[in-house]
């Protein structure tokens, strides 16, 4: 028996055919196995002979087995170190991670500027009354602006008596919700989403305003431009003039329209140089209509507004050509502006 295990197993090719050996020496049913179950009818001097040797046979053949085992173990091992490798001196593939949309990174910046000339972030609801939205800005129901603001109106069922509600057409009703809360002196500046039916390559059903707001005992246009052209040198990181143009809008007076200072020199706008002027803003000085329809006394305090386009800055900011790219969510175009990895 020894000499048919102990050869065989330490050739045995695989793990299976090993298994198979152990099994017809070793096993419930192996030759080793079967003798040892007839030690019992042997004679005691047979047996004291027989057992012994019975046994050491039997952990010979385990002996074999293990060794056998752990020897293909290793063939195998060596045999997948040599058909696998890892480099490890080969780069790692990219991670793409989320990142701020341009948009919301010239809002943070927009911001954090006004912040520093101690503007307080005020906010409003997208869905507003026509009240807040037109009213109570001096543009009564009949007034052109209306009809010029190309408003959404929020569908009304029959019989709701609620006041009618438009999606926000500027963010100027928050200069009266603003009012309204913290009364006077005060110095809010708001971003936010606003909608007019419109669109084109510099026009998008949404896009996004930021409203400011001073009011105090004796605040001017001059304050205005002071604020104006600190902040526009600030954004753009080079100085910047203004040119304040004669304008109208119902809730301020004067009015002015606000232009930057750029060249168009060579298909690309640049800030800050040349003498070509783009518009960016609307403003003025509160009404005194709009102060006492946000319960503040005109004979007390007056304030200059303006309402400024976040996503137009943000295109010239970026030398961005096409409006309608920034809510298009496409990651090749947001890659190639360097706005996603
Ligand atoms: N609300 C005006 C607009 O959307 C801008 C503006 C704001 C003008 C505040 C004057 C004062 O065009």
């Amino acid at each position: 028996l020894r000499g048919k295990y102990i050869e065989a197993i330490a050739g045995a090719a695989d793990e299976a055919a090993l298994e198979e050996l152990r099994l017809a020496a070793v096993g419930k049913k192996g030759e080793v196995s079967l003798k040892m179950r007839e030690l019992g009818k042997m004679s005691p001097e047979e047996r004291q002979v027989a057992g012994p040797a019975l046994n050491a046979l039997k952990d010979e053949i385990n002996a074999a087995l293990a060794a056998r085992k752990a020897a293909l173990g290793d063939a195998a091992l060596d045999e997948r170190l040599k058909s696998e490798w890892l480099d490890v001196t080969l780069p790692s593939r990219p991670r793409r991670q989320g990142t701020i949309h341009p948009v919301s990174q010239v809002t943070e910046e927009v911001t954090a500027i006004f912040a520093d000339m101690g503007f307080r972030v005020a906010e409003g609801p997208q869905i507003e009354t026509d009240w807040y939205n037109f009213d109570a800005l001096n543009i009564p129901g009949h007034h052109p602006a209306r009809a010029e603001m190309d408003t959404f109106y929020m569908a009304r069922q029959e019989g709701d008596n609620r006041p009618p509600h438009v999606l926000r057409t500027h963010t100027s009703p928050v200069q009266i919700r603003s009012m309204e809360a913290g009364g006077a002196p005060t110095r809010i500046i708001c971003p936010g989403r606003v909608y007019r039916a419109d669109y084109d390559q510099t026009h998008t059903p949404m896009f996004h305003q930021v409203e400011g707001l001073a009011i105090d005992r004796d605040i001017s246009m001059a304050n205005l431009k002071w604020v104006l052209e600190e902040f526009f040198t600030a954004f753009f990181g080079t100085s910047v003039k203004t040119r304040f143009r004669a304008s109208h809008f119902p809730f301020t007076e004067p009015s002015a329209e606000v232009d930057i200072q750029c060249s168009f020199e060579g298909g690309t706008v640049k800030v800050g140089e040349g003498d070509d002027w783009l518009e960016v803003l609307g403003s003025g000085m509160v009404h005194p209509d709009v102060l006492r329809a946000g319960k503040i006394d005109p004979d007390e305090w007056q304030g200059f507004a303006f309402g400024m386009g976040i996503d137009r800055i943000a295109m010239l900011k970026y030398g961005i050509p096409d409006l309608r790219a920034f809510f298009e969510s496409d990651l090749r175009w947001l890659r190639h502006y360097g706005f996603a990895a």
